[in-house]
Order: C-alpha cells, then structure tokens, then sequence
C-alpha cells in the first residue's frame, strides 16, 4: 500500500517490486491463502505452493473454474473459510483485494502490511486504513530500499 492507501490499478498490481513480491511469497509459500475473485483475475492462476482459496458469489464462475483449475478451492462463504483456522496453528493468509480486507481484518491475529515508499496512481484504495488498524498495534518494522514492512498484531480484548 502507498501513502495515500493505493493498493490496486485497473485490476492489478500499480507496482513491480522484485524483493517485495520475494517477501510476500515468502510469507505465504506452503500455507493457505484467500482471495477475491477480482484478486484472483489480475494474478490470472493459482497462486505455486499455497492452497487457493478464491471467494465469489457466481455460481457459473466457479463451475467454469474448477474445472480449469481442479486444485483451486472455490466458496460463497468467507466465515466457513475462516472458522477453520480459528485456535489453530496453521495460519490463514487473506491476500485481498480491498472488499476481502473490509470484510475480514476484523478477525485477523496479525496484519503485514508492505508500506510502499514511491506513491503511484491507483482506483483501489484501504481509504478506511486507520479504522482498520485501531485495535492492532504495531510490534515490528523492517526496512527495504523501496518499501518497509510493519506487523501489526490484535490488541488484547479489554472489557
Ligand atoms: N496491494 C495489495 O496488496 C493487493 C492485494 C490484493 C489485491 N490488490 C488489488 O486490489 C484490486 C482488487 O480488489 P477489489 O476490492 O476490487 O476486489 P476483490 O476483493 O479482489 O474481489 C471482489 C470480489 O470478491 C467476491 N466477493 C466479495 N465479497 C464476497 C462475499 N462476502 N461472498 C462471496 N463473494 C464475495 C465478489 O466476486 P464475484 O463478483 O465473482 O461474486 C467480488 O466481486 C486489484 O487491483 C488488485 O490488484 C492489491
């Protein structure tokens, strides 16, 4: 994500950043990731080493898809994806796109945001990114030469 929230441009990626997308499947590679379908069509294949998980609600999408892609995993229902991993050691990635995060973060342990240094011009903005990080706190910072990497991890509940 840019400084003014940029994440995506025209169905894809505004930026090509070697070492962050190295990061981003180092990060990923042998677990479980989920993503919108829009997400899914700008990668344009299951992401190598990881079960995909693709979320739509069209129905004809997914029979044509999972005959193109069998190992691809295809659901209606994000809470039925998520409530797998619940008190489980295996993580689940939510990879995006914008209407994944919104709907999701809020049941996430940890949030790794990629900060990109240069700004670029994008019509997919986390505009709601300070919201979403009100009950996390910032544990870790990594720098690279064109971005910089901060967990955040969920604040303890407080009643
Ligand atoms: N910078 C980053 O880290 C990053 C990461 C990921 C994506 N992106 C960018 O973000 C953009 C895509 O994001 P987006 O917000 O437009 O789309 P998205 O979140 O990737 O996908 C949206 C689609 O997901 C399905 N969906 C959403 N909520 C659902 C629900 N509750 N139940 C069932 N299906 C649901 C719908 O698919 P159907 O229409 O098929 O029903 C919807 O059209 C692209 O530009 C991409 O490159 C950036």
């Amino acid at each position: 994500m840019t400084k003014d929230y940029v994440i995506g441009q025209n169905n894809s990626l505004p930026w090509k950043i070697k070492a962050e997308m190295q990061h981003f499947t180092n990060l990923t590679k042998h677990h479980t990731v989920l993503m919108g379908r829009k997400t899914f069509e700008s990668i344009g294949s299951p992401l190598k080493e990881r079960h995909n998980v693709v979320l739509t609600r069209n129905q004809q999408w997914a029979e044509k898809n999972k005959i193109k892609y069998p190992q691809l995993e295809i659901t209606k229902n994000w809470k039925e994806t998520v409530s797998k991993f619940f008190n489980k050691d295996e993580q689940l990635f939510i990879i995006g796109g914008k209407e994944i995060f919104y709907q999701t973060y809020c049941f996430a342990d940890k949030l790794y945001i990629s900060m990109i240094k240069e700004n670029y011009p994008g019509n997919v903005k986390l505009d709601l990114f300070s919201q979403m990080i009100k009950n996390f706190e910032l544990v870790e910072k990594n720098e690279f030469l064109h971005f910089t990497v901060e967990i955040y991890q969920k604040k303890p509940f407080k009643n």
